[in-house]
């Protein structure tokens, strides 16, 4: 049997990532604002290939695709954890963790489901511990009859602008697919996999911080954004 090995893990992740940037403009920026908030021992949830787990020292990375968690742990030799999160289970038998981290992947749910999961992940930190969420949060237009607003002119560094990433982006997206599943060394994993639903839900960094609050977070707020791509943290207790 072919075992995947090191160097082809690698070449995989950087094509992820080079497939993954105009799905989350400023994507590698918001990722390290990500990795900058977290502390101690951290899940990277729906972490993928690991893009943000390689930004860490002491990460555990959680995915239900049995190929990115393959990839992500020859490439990184990081703790892997398969499990579903668009049911509660996925918090059984897990520690404790002192951060909880997402990127570009909680859109996948709707909102009842990922009301839920906010209240999940506040379960699965430990005292002090805090959750930092990146993914497009529009805000919505404002009105006609609003003032005018002087605001710095924002440049997205990709020329389409829709949630979807374009379909030039899409079509990447299809292509590392496509090589990754037809990699030998994937048969088992490839074979094993199914794909999932996304709800495509994008609401504004707003309603986020609203449905966190209402999870139990005790502090939450909007730490970066640039466009529509921004970063929400959500701390567990009060700030002292
Ligand atoms: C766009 S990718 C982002 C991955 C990674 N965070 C990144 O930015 O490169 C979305 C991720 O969500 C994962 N995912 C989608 N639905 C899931 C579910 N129900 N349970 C666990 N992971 C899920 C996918 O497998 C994929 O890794």
């Amino acid at each position: 049997m072919t075992t995947l090995d090191p160097v082809t893990a690698s070449a995989l992740r950087r094509g992820w990532d080079a497939q993954q940037q105009p799905f989350l403009p400023w994507r590698e920026e918001a990722f390290d604002v990500l990795a900058a908030r977290a502390h101690g021992r951290v899940l990277d949830l729906a972490g993928g290939t690991g893009s943000i787990a390689s930004r860490l020292a002491d990460v555990t990375l959680l995915d239900f695709d049995p190929v990115l968690l393959e990839i992500a742990r020859v490439a990184l030799g990081v703790p892997v954890v398969r499990a579903d999160l668009s049911g509660p289970g996925w918090v059984d038998g897990l520690p404790r963790f002192d951060s909880v981290v997402a990127g570009t992947a909680l859109h996948h749910f709707g909102p009842d489901r990922l009301r839920a999961l906010y209240a999940e992940i506040r379960e699965v930190l430990a005292p002090g511990g805090l959750f930092a969420n990146a993914d497009r949060m529009p805000e919505p237009a404002a009105p006609a009859t609003a003032p005018a607003v002087t605001a710095p002119a924002v440049t997205a560094p990709v020329a389409d602008e829709s949630a979807s990433g374009g379909s030039a982006a899409m079509e990447a997206w299809r292509v590392w697919w496509e090589e990754a599943l037809a990699h030998p060394a994937l048969a088992d994993a490839a074979a094993d996999r199914a794909d999932g639903d996304s709800a495509d839900f994008y609401p504004p960094a707003s309603w986020h911080v609203e449905a966190l609050k209402s999870a139990g977070f005790a502090h939450v707020e909007v730490v970066w954004r640039r466009g529509d791509s921004a970063v929400v943290v959500a701390h567990r207790d009060p700030l002292i």
